[in-house]
């Protein structure tokens, strides 16, 4: 919960504002009329509608007076631009990743790698493949693979990290299918789909070392490195009081590689990397990176963007800030808490993931539930969550049929450095709100569905 109030516990926000960004609250019949031309897909509303937008903490983080005054020493050369260099010497020194390759975002990076490592009809195994991670391995039809911990889909599991991989499965898994079926594995830090979950260094050490075993590269999913690290100390016996930096160098010591959406844990509003150990995996990689995402000290971005995201890599490793980043969060689970709100627990690191199965109980699985929740959120208080369940599934693309996920859930994802407790306040008086009229709310149904990547254009109609 929040602060004590006195003394060591208390907890406020380790900057002070400098430059603000109006917000407005819209009235409900402004919303209502909204959320109707939207499809019923928050995705379709306009942000400037938004009161709260918690849609994402993906390149919605307010950068640093540093990070900004790093922007005006971009070096705009095509190739060789100075805030390349200094961006590969940032991910050198805190990862140990020797070669670097900017993207324009993660899923540049994803694409990348995967067209590199990855042929057709290779498995890839995750703990849990974020949906674009995923997307970018069937496009490659490539056979993606989830092998988390069963306390991964259970949220009232207390495990404390539930972002594991399910080392028995792994082991089964590849005893069961030839080497050169799996292309590679990966872990996702934090596991996002999970609900931010982090993943043990414990486990990454295991992980890595049944991949060497087999000759199977590893990379880390890296996005929320940070905050992973963050959660290693806290809960991992023997990291506690051990600083931030050496536990992120512990976490890439057991990896190949990483890919990275500068979005989450750069601190800014767009970037991404691909980090190589190997030389040779690096030159074959370029040429792909090369066709996709620009010349390889570009990477698709401008110098100033190479510059803030080295910065921002800087700054998230700041000690202080992790424990205001995941107060944040937890402060928000807590008002949930208090309020009988059902939310996995124990919150992750960068949202609150609210359990749409237990809040929406009458309704089934095919009407879409968090869909609908989130459609009760925006049009109670102005809050933008996101659906992370059926409607994020897909379908799976072998049967053509539905993939109903163990999970219902709808994302709270906190953007860094944005909003204040105050105005998570809000969205828990929002939640409230929408607690006390549950049993009332109706379920949805697709009017519109397209073939990939559904969650961010289709539209629904309300049941009933
Ligand atoms: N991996 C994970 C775990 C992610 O959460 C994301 C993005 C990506 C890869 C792709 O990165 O967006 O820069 O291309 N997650 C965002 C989210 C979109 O809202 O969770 P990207």
């Amino acid at each position: 919960m929040v602060a004590g109030g006195s003394g060591e516990d208390f907890r406020a926000e380790p900057f002070r504002i400098k430059v603000v960004e109006p917000i407005r609250r819209t009235t409900r019949p402004e919303r209502e009329r909204l959320v109707e031309e939207a499809g019923y897909n928050l995705f379709h509303i306009p942000s400037e509608a938004v009161y709260i937008d918690l849609l994402t903490d993906s390149g919605t983080s307010a950068m640093s007076d540093r990070q900004w005054a790093g922007m005006m020493l971009g070096d705009e050369a095509y190739a060789g631009s100075r805030n390349y260099y200094r961006l590969r010497e940032t991910v050198r020194e805190i990862m140990g990743f020797d070669h670097v390759i900017p993207t324009h975002q993660g899923r540049g990076a994803e694409h990348v790698l995967f067209s590199t490592l990855l042929e057709p009809g290779q498995y890839v195994l995750n703990n849990m493949h974020f949906d674009t991670t995923r997307a970018h391995v069937q496009h490659r039809r490539g056979i993606a693979v989830d092998l988390a911990v069963p306390e991964a889909s259970d949220p009232c599991s207390c495990h404390p990290f539930k972002g594991d991989f399910d080392l028995d499965r792994l082991q089964t898994f590849l005893a069961e299918h030839p080497r050169e079926s799996v292309a590679l594995i990966m872990a996702t830090v934090t596991c996002n789909t999970a609900g931010g979950q982090p993943v043990s260094l414990g486990n990454l050490k295991a992980v890595k070392e049944i991949a060497s075993e087999h000759g199977i590269p590893f990379f880390l999913d890296a996005c929320r490195f940070a905050e992973n690290a963050y959660f290693i100390r806290e809960r991992e016996p023997g990291w506690a009081g051990r600083p931030i930096r050496e536990v992120v160098r512990a976490m890439a010591d057991c990896a190949d590689g990483c890919t990275m959406s500068g979005k989450k844990d750069a601190l800014v509003n767009i970037g991404g990397f691909l980090a190589l150990r190997d030389p040779e995996l690096f030159r074959r990689a370029s040429v792909w990176a090369v066709l996709f995402e620009g010349f390889p000290t570009y990477g698709g971005l401008a110098g100033r963007d190479l510059e803030a995201m080295a910065r921002g890599l800087e700054e998230v490793l700041d000690e202080e800030y992790l424990e205001y980043r995941v107060g944040q969060v937890r402060y928000l689970a807590g008002l949930c808490r208090a309020a009988g709100i059902p939310i996995i627990e124990p919150p992750g690191g960068h949202a609150v993931y609210v359990d749409a199965k237990r809040f929406l109980p009458h309704l089934g699985r095919d009407e879409l539930p968090a869909q609908a929740l989130t459609v009760e959120l925006y049009l109670e208080g102005g809050v933008r969550g996101v659906e992370i369940g059926t409607v994020l599934a897909g379908r799976d693309p072998a049967t053509g049929e539905n993939v109903y996920p163990e999970l219902e859930l709808v994302r709270l994802a906190i953007p860094r450095r944005v909003y204040t407790d105050r105005h998570l306040e809000w969205v828990a008086l929002t939640l409230r709100r929408v607690w006390e009229r549950r049993e009332g709310i109706k379920g949805l149904a697709f009017s519109y569905e397209p073939p990939v990547l559904r969650h961010f254009t289709a539209r629904f109609r309300p049941l009933g």
